[in-house]
C-alpha cells in the first residue's frame, strides 16, 4: 500500500472483505465473487463515499495459492480500495473455524452448549489479531479514523491503541453482546473486554447489547460509566447504541434486470401465495423451525395446499464446521420430508435453494414475495427482514419477525413472534395470508420512512460524528493530563523550595481502589516512598483519608507525618496526639444507624462502618445494579430525615457517608495550610471528597486528580501506579 495515499483516510477493517476469493479446483484459476452477511453488504454500499480503504482476509488459505496468485489477488482488491491480510490453514482452523466460530460466535449467540473454551484457539485469536495490527500499524497514520467491525477482532482496539495513541479508533460489533451471566463462561472475558475498551468508542445494534456490555466492564473490569462514557485507566471512552441501516435506494430501486427476474418468478408461481426465507446456512437462524412450522400450518389450514409456496433461501456458510454440517443435512432431509408428503402433480410446498444469489436475484424474490419469514432464535441486526420492508415500494406485504433479532427493536410494526412457539409461527402465518392491504401498508410505510431515514449511510455518519465528539472530550482531558514537561515544572518547584506541604489521599490515589479495603493496606514499596518524602525536613506530609484513626494510627503513627481521619474529624499533627477539630456531637447516629441497618439488610453483601462522628453505608462488594437502587433509595429517604440535624450527605466511591455537615477535608485542609508559610503545596485525590480539598486551595499550588473523571484540579494523572512513580520522582536525590 501506498503510505501517502492513505493520509486521513477511513480504514475499515473486519475478518472478511466485501469479495470473497475462491479457487473452486485445483488448476484452475482465482474467481472473485461478492461477500454475503449483513457486515459485508452493509458496509459495502457505503465506504466507497468516504476517502476509505478495507483491511481483511479475502476468503483463501496462503496454502491454496502461489505467489503470483498473491499478488493477482492483491492488484485486483486494490481496484476496490481493499487490502488482503492473508491467513495460512492452521489461523483459518483455528482463529476462524475456532476461536471465532466455535467459541466467540455460539457463546455470544448463547448456545452455550456449543461453545468450545481451548487454549489453542484461544492463541490463534490472538495471534491473529496481532497479525492484523501489524498490517495497520505498516500503512496508518497516527490521525486516521480506523474503524474495526465484528467479533473476530475484539483484541485488536487496544493492541492498535498502545501502537498509534492518538488514533481515532471505533469498534461496532455486528452480533449480540452476550448477559453478564453468558459473557462470564468466557475463560477470556477479561481480555476480550480489556481489548474492546483501547476503542474510543464501541457500538451496538440495540440497548440491550449496551446495557450488557456497560455491566461487564463494571463487574469485570470495574470501570463505572456515565451515560454510556466509560473511565477506563486513562481515558474516556464511549459505549453507543447505532442500529445499522440498509441502503433503502438501491433495495427500493426497480431496475430493468429485476423487472425481468421478477416475470421469471410469478411465470413459476402463478396465483401463489410466496413466502420468502433467506438466511445463511446458520444454527442461529432457525431455519429448522421455520420449516416445521410451515409443515404445521399446511396441516392446519388444508385449503392453503396448492395456494401456497415456500421459496427458502439458504446461503451456506461456515462449511468446515461440524454443526453447520449436522444443520445442512438436518435441514436437506426435512425439506426432503415435507416436500416428499406433500408435493401434488402440480406443486411443491417448499422451493429450496442451497447457494448465494446475485442481487438482481433476491431484490426480485423480495418484490415478489406476499410474506417475508424472518425466525432467528438470535441475531445481531438482521438486515434481510430490512431489506424485503425496503422493497416494497407499494407497502403492500408482510414481515413476520422474530423478537430476537435485533431488527425487531426497530420494526414493531411487523408481526413479531418467538422463534420457539411454533403455534405462534403457523399462527402468524395465517394473519399474515390474511391481512387486510390497507393493514399492511399502514404498518409497512411507517417500517419505510424509519428505514429510509436511517439508511446505512446515516448510520455510518452517526458512528463517525460521535466518535468526533468523544475523541473532542478526551482532548479536554488531555489538556489537563499531567505531562512528563508538568511532573519536570513540578519538581523545579519543588526543589526550590524549603517549605513544601503534600496533601495525599489514600485510598484510590496511594493504593488502587478495592472491592476489599482491608486489602488495601500500605504496602512495602509505599512505606519506602513516603518514608523518603518525610526524610527530608522540608517536607510535611499529611494523609487525608476517609479512613478512622484506629487505621491510620495503626499504618502511619510511626511515620513522621501528619494525619487527618473520617474526612477532617481528626487532625494528627507530626509527634502530637489527635486532635478533633471542632466540639462535635455525634447522638444523632442512634436515629440513623436502623435505616442504614434496614439497607444492609435489604442489599447483600453490604454493610455499615462505624466511625466516630460518622457513619458509612458501603455496597461496593454487592451487586452493582440493585445497590446504585438502594444507594438513590437511600440517600433519598436520608435527606428526607436530615432535614434539621445538620448533616451532608456524601455519596463517594460505592459508599455513603453521613457526618456533620460543618466538617470536611476542606475544613482541615484549610487549617494544615494556614499553619505556616508554605512555598509549595501539592495536592493528590482521586475521589469527590478530595474535591473539597482542592476547591479551598491557593492559587499556586499543585492539584492532581487520579483517573479521568472531570474536577477542580489542575491536572489528572492516570492511576494510583503513576502517582507513586511521581512521588518517587521527587524525592529522588538532585543535584
Ligand atoms: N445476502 C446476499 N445473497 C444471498 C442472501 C443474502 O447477499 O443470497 C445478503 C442479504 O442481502 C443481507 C445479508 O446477506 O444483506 C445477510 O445479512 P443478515 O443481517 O440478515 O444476516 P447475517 O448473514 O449477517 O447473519
Ligand atoms: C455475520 C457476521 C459477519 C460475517 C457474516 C458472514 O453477519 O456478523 O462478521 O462476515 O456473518 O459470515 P462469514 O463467517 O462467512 O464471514
Amino acid at each position: 500500500m501506498d503510505e501517502d495515499s492513505f493520509k486521513r483516510r477511513l480504514l475499515i477493517v473486519s475478518n472478511r472483505l466485501p469479495i470473497t476469493v475462491g479457487k473452486p479446483k485445483k488448476g484452475e484459476g482465482l474467481k472473485f465473487h461478492t461477500s454475503v452477511g449483513g457486515l459485508s453488504t452493509g458496509i459495502s454500499s457505503f465506504y466507497k463515499s468516504y476517502n476509505a480503504a478495507w483491511i481483511g482476509w479475502p476468503g483463501i488459505t496462503l496454502e491454496k495459492i502461489n505467489n503470483k496468485e498473491q499478488k493477482e489477488i492483491s492488484e485486483h482488491l486494490a481496484k476496490d480500495s481493499c487490502y488482503p491480510v492473508f491467513l495460512n490453514q492452521h489461523d483459518i482452523e483455528n482463529y476462524y473455524n475456532g476461536f471465532c466460530n466455535k467459541t466467540l460466535w455460539p457463546l455470544f449467540h448463547y448456545f452455550t452448549t456449543y461453545t468450545v473454551n481451548k487454549e489453542t484457539l484461544w492463541n490463534a485469536y490472538y495471534r491473529v489479531n496481532r497479525k492484523f495490527c501489524e498490517s495497520i500499524v505498516k500503512v496508518a497514520n497516527s490521525n486516521d479514523i480506523i474503524w474495526i467491525h465484528d467479533y473476530h477482532l475484539m483484541l485488536l482496539p487496544s493492541m492498535l491503541r498502545k501502537e498509534l495513541p492518538n488514533a481515532s479508533i471505533g469498534f461496532f460489533l455486528h452480533i449480540p453482546f452476550p448477559s453478564y451471566e453468558v459473557l462470564s463462561m468466557l475463560p477470556w472475558r477479561r481480555e476480550i473486554l480489556n481489548g474492546l475498551i483501547g476503542a474510543d468508542l464501541i457500538g451496538f445494534h440495540t440497548y440491550d447489547y449496551v446495557r450488557y456490555f456497560i455491566e461487564s466492564v463494571r463487574r469485570i473490569l470495574g470501570f463505572e460509566d456515565n451515560l454510556g462514557k466509560i473511565n477506563t485507566y486513562d481515558h474516556i471512552i464511549k459505549a453507543d447504541i447505532f442500529p445499522m441501516g440498509i441502503d433503502f435506494e438501491r433495495f427500493s430501486t426497480l431496475t430493468p434486470d429485476v423487472e425481468q427476474e421478477i416475470k421469471n418468478i410469478y411465470k413459476q408461481n402463478a396465483d401463489k401465495k410466496i413466502i420468502l426465507s433467506v438466511d445463511r446456512l446458520d444454527y442461529t437462524k432457525g431455519i429448522l423451525q421455520k420449516l416445521e412450522a410451515f409443515d404445521e400450518f399446511l396441516d392446519k389450514n388444508p385449503k392453503y395446499i396448492e395456494k401456497v409456496v415456500l421459496i427458502a433461501v439458504v446461503v451456506p456458510s461456515r462449511t468446515n464446521i461440524e454443526h453447520y454440517k449436522t444443520l445442512k443435512k438436518q435441514i436437506d432431509e426435512l425439506i426432503g420430508k415435507i416436500n416428499g408428503k406433500r408435493s401434488t402433480l402440480n406443486w411443491m410446498p417448499i422451493s429450496y435453494l442451497y447457494r448465494s444469489l446475485p442481487f438482481k436475484r433476491l431484490s426480485a424474490l423480495y418484490n415478489v414475495a406476499d410474506i417475508a419469514l424472518v425466525t432467528p432464535l438470535r441475531d445481531g441486526m438482521n438486515l434481510v427482514a430490512k431489506e424485503f420492508v425496503a422493497t416494497k415500494r407499494d407497502e403492500k406485504g408482510v414481515l413476520i419477525l422474530s423478537e430476537m433479532a435485533g431488527a425487531s427493536k426497530e420494526m414493531g410494526e411487523a408481526i413479531i413472534i418467538n422463534p420457539n412457539n411454533k403455534q405462534e409461527i403457523v399462527k402468524a402465518i395465517r394473519r399474515a395470508i390474511d391481512m387486510p392491504e390497507h393493514e399492511q401498508i399502514k404498518r409497512n410505510s411507517i417500517m419505510r420512512k424509519r428505514l429510509k431515514r436511517y439508511n446505512i449511510i446515516k448510520w455510518a455518519e452517526d458512528f463517525m460524528d460521535e466518535l468526533l465528539q468523544i475523541k473532542k472530550i478526551q482532548q479536554q482531558f488531555l489538556m489537563k493530563k499531567i505531562t512528563p514537561e508538568i511532573e519536570n515544572k513540578i519538581i523545579e518547584e519543588y526543589d526550590k523550595s524549603n517549605k513544601r506541604i503534600l496533601l495525599l489521599d489514600y485510598d484510590g490515589t496511594l493504593v488502587n481502589f478495592s472491592d476489599k479495603p482491608k486489602d488495601t493496606k500500605p504496602d512495602e514499596e509505599l512505606y519506602a516512598i513516603l518514608g523518603a518524602l518525610c526524610e527530608d525536613d522540608r517536607n510535611s506530609i499529611v494523609i487525608i483519608s476517609g479512613r478512622d484513626k484506629t487505621t491510620l494510627d495503626r499504618w502511619f503513627g510511626q511515620m513522621n507525618m501528619g494525619l487527618v481521619a473520617e474526612h477532617g474529624v481528626w487532625i494528627k499533627t507530626k509527634g502530637e496526639d489527635w486532635q478533633m477539630i471542632a466540639p462535635l456531637t455525634n447522638h444523632w447516629k442512634s436515629s440513623i444507624k436502623p435505616i442504614l441497618e434496614l439497607y444492609v439488610d435489604r442489599t447483600p453483601e453490604s454493610f455499615i462502618e462505624e466511625k466516630e462522628f460518622s457513619l458509612v453505608w458501603h455496597y461496593r462488594k454487592s451487586d452493582s445494579k440493585l445497590a446504585k437502587v438502594r444507594a438513590r433509595e437511600l440517600k433519598n429517604s436520608l435527606l428526607d430525615l436530615t432535614g434539621n440535624l445538620n448533616l451532608e450527605i456524601m455519596s463517594g466511591n460505592k459508599v455513603i457517608e453521613i457526618k456533620d455537615a460543618s466538617i470536611g477535608k476542606d475544613r482541615a485542609t484549610l487549617k494544615w495550610i494556614s499553619s505556616e508559610n508554605w512555598s509549595f503545596i501539592l495536592s493528590i485525590g482521586d475521589d469527590v471528597t478530595d474535591e473539597n480539598i482542592f476547591n479551598v486551595l491557593p492559587k499556586n499550588a499543585y492539584s492532581i486528580k487520579v483517573g479521568s473523571g472531570s474536577s477542580r484540579a489542575n491536572y489528572n494523572i492516570a492511576s494510583p501506579f503513576y502517582v507513586r512513580e511521581f512521588l518517587k520522582k521527587l524525592s529522588k536525590e538532585r543535584r
